[in-house]
């Protein structure tokens, strides 16, 4: 299955991500998560993409475009994918078409994560990441480690991101809302939306979105 998840930023999607790409066997793939393993491996495209990512605006997509298409062209996603965090605009959207275009394939849905903006500034308040996994996500009050700052799962140190401050959030969300809510209509127009509410457990968001990818399939 070709998959692209959206949603405000602290939806729930990384969170989400693992345990749908896991139930799928298809790979995870996080744009925000290449950029900050670039920004941590000191590259070129790190250091490029880090200015924008701290001010909470968008990558451009010339830098954007081309590492998603680099990494959607890897041999474990030949036969699918999850994208987390792209298409982020109607422009990457249409590049997206184009490289599946390309490749004789097509988008089997685009997973719409509804939750309240009350509710994504707790959870983006509260998140903590393993530094040796981006998909061991914790929250302090949600879903807290079994000891403070170790990742319960490999034993990493958990760290708050960079963008998860309160001025970045707020500019966050507001970029989401110019610039990547769009591409919910161009993805109606194909009829490939389907929304869930992404409120309540992990694992009974996890439930409902399989339940619609289900259908959508
Ligand atoms: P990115 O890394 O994609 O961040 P985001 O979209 O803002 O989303 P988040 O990672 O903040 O949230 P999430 O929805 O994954 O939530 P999570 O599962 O962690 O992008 C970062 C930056 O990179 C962008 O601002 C931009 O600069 C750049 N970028 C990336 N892609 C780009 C692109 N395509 N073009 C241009 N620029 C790009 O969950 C959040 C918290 O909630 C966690 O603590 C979790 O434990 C908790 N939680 C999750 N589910 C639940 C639940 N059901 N109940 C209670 N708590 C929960
Ligand atoms: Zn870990």
């Amino acid at each position: 299955m070709r998959i692209v998840l959206v949603g405000p930023p602290g939806a729930g999607k990384g969170t989400q991500a693992a345990y749908l790409a896991e139930n799928l066997s298809i790979p995870h793939i996080s744009t925000g998560d290449l950029f900050r393993a670039n920004i941590s491996q000191g590259t070129q495209l790190g250091q490029k993409a880090q200015e924008y990512m701290r001010a909470g605006k968008l990558v451009p997509d010339e830098v954007t475009i081309g590492m998603a298409r680099d990494r959607m062209e890897q041999p474990d996603a030949a036969d699918g994918f999850l994208l987390d965090g792209f298409p982020r605009n109607i422009g990457q959207a249409e590049a997206l078409d184009g490289i599946l275009r390309e490749s004789g394939t097509r988008l089997n849905a685009v997973l719409d994560l509804e939750v309240p903006e009350d509710e994504v500034v707790k959870r983006i308040a509260g998140r903590r990441m393993c530094r040796n996994d981006s998909g061991h996500i914790f929250h302090v009050v949600y879903t807290p480690p079994k000891s403070e700052g170790v990742c319960d799962l490999c034993g990493g140190e958990l760290y708050q991101r960079e963008d998860d401050h309160e001025d970045t959030v707020r500019k966050r969300l507001e970029v989401y809302h110019t610039e990547t809510e769009p591409i919910i209509d161009y993805y109606k127009a194909q009829g490939l939306v389907v929304t869930i509410s992404a409120l309540g457990k992990v694992s009974e968001v996890t439930r409902r979105a399989m339940e619609a990818l289900g259908q959508a399939a």
